[in-house]
């Protein structure tokens, strides 16, 4: 006869070992009340979960219970007027502490109603031990321009994933454009989606600050709405646009950015506009050095610039690592409108070794002494400008081929999203710039300075009276 096991009615097929849970008796009370704990404990956890929404809803309820309609109505009423009285008194204030706030939890929600189908059809969801995990959406932000997502990632990814299928991203959530950092925290990234677009105005020039902070000049605005700020130190910058591209804006704004410690002492900017004085001539009271003509005369001065690079490395070895500038030993700013007239279109071989020479060793040597080169230039390509790769700060305006993007910014910088290539004539000084800590290049506009605000910031900063250009300073 075949065995059998037969357990709680069920039959068995037999095992080597069969085990059988004890069987306990639980009063039916017993049980009703243990269901009531645990549904009153969710309960809780999801109102305490939901704050924002249930705690409005109990002091409403409590109000009606407590004075009728009257309650609710009033606490409406005054929250209207006090918020309404706000917006009209300070916006900015207004947006940044409660429209945005509200907003950015509004969005987080609507985000959470897509999540699990975007990050599975994006390829963010990853496949572990049969079961899916996807990120976690942490935080909304928003601004004008943008909604700033705060999402930790799968333990195995990194910002460059997100990076990736940053297009996908965007089309999946009706965004303009998507972009990718990596977040406050090595878990985290930032995915910034952009809904519209805040560089199709012109920027307007910033307030000039007292005193320039080196580390963070605004220069323009980024596409997420920010302030875009340029940290000078420790860098050296070049600048790469097509003719109209809007070089000249990223000179002028840098000037006015600095124009306070022009005024004061603290920065000595040495121009050279191989152009003839075309772009800078207007801001001659603002530059202790000014060359526009004279090739002899620039290299002169770029030699002039290393034997003080040098005599100040000499004063300052052994003391200090980085040169902090001060109104005796200011810093001091080497701006070059159109490079290539200096190191490949000059016909003088003799001077053109000369300032390739200086300008090598300004670029691997300046920067601890607190001397800085900020050179534009039209073409990228190395025959053109060989000592490329000794600018660590590049800025990549309107470019005319797909190649010289990543000339400019680095390689893969167009894979990433750099698209240099396809700023239209129609928007001059938008820009691709790599920023700190983030795989994708940022779009930024730099402010734009007319003539009237070019004399007027050399009228009021300069520290020299407008003399006839070419050679040297009064
Ligand atoms: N940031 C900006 N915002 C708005 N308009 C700008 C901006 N920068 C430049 N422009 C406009 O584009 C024109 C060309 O700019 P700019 O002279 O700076 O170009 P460039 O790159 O220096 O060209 P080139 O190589 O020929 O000197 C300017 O006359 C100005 O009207
Ligand atoms: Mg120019």
């Amino acid at each position: 006869m075949p065995l059998v096991n037969v357990i709680r009615g069920e039959r068995i097929e037999p095992a080597p070992f069969n085990v059988r849970t004890p069987y306990l008796k639980v009063p039916l009370w017993l049980v009703l009340v243990g269901w009531t704990v645990k549904y009153c404990f969710r309960l809780g956890v999801l109102l305490v979960k939901h704050w924002p929404v249930t705690t409005p809803a109990l002091l409403l309820g409590w109000l009606y219970l407590r004075f009728d309609w009257y309650g609710p109505v009033v606490l409406v009423g005054a929250l209207a007027v006090v918020g309404g009285a706000w917006f009209l008194a300070h916006r900015p204030s207004f947006e940044r502490f409660a429209g945005y706030p509200v907003l950015g939890r509004w969005r987080r929600w609507t985000y959470r109603r897509h999540w699990l189908p975007a990050m599975a059809t994006s390829g963010l969801a990853v496949t572990f031990d049969g079961r899916a995990v996807i990120p976690v959406l942490k935080r909304v932000r928003c601004n004008d321009a943008a909604d700033v997502l705060t999402i930790r990632m799968v333990t195995g990814q990194i910002p460059d994933d997100f990076a990736k299928v940053s297009e996908r991203l965007a089309h999946t959530f009706g965004a303009r454009a998507c972009r990718v950092a990596a977040g406050a925290r090595p878990d985290l990234v930032t995915v910034t989606l952009l809904r519209t677009d805040p560089l199709v105005a012109t920027v307007e020039p910033f307030l000039v600050a007292d005193v320039p902070d080196f580390t963070a000049l605004p220069l323009g605005r980024r596409e997420d709405g920010k302030v875009y700020a340029l940290r000078l130190f420790g860098t050296q910058v070049l600048v790469v646009g097509a003719t109209d591209a809007g070089k000249g804006s990223v000179i002028w704004s840098l000037l006015r950015a600095m124009a306070a410690g022009i005024a004061s002492g603290l920065v000595q900017v040495w121009a050279f506009d191989p152009k003839g004085g075309m772009e800078l001539a207007a801001g001659r009271p603002l530059f202790a050095r000014f060359a526009c003509d004279d090739f002899e005369a620039m290299a002169d001065m770029l030699e002039e610039a290393v034997a003080t690079m040098r005599e100040r490395t000499a004063r300052l070895r052994g003391k200090t690592r980085q040169h902090v500038p001060t109104i005796g030993d200011p810093l001091i700013v080497i701006v070059i409108d159109e490079l290539a007239a200096l190191t490949a279109y000059l016909t003088n071989r003799q001077l053109k070794d000369r300032v390739k020479a200086a300008l090598g060793v300004l670029l691997t040597q300046g920067r601890a002494v607190g001397v800085h080169v900020i050179a534009c230039l039209q073409d990228p390509r190395k025959e053109v400008l060989p000592f490329r790769d000794l600018f660590p700060t590049r800025i990549g305006l309107r470019l005319t081929e797909e190649a010289h993007v990543d000339l400019t910014l680095g390689e893969g910088a167009r894979d990433r999203g750099a698209l240099c290539d396809r700023i239209p004539r129609s928007s001059p000084g938008v820009a691709y710039v790599v920023l700190d800590g983030g795989p994708t290049p940022m779009r930024v506009r730099f402010s734009y300075l007319t003539d009237n605000d070019v004399t007027d910031l050399a009228q009021t900063y300069g520290r020299l009276r407008p003399v006839a250009t070419g050679g040297e300073a009064a």
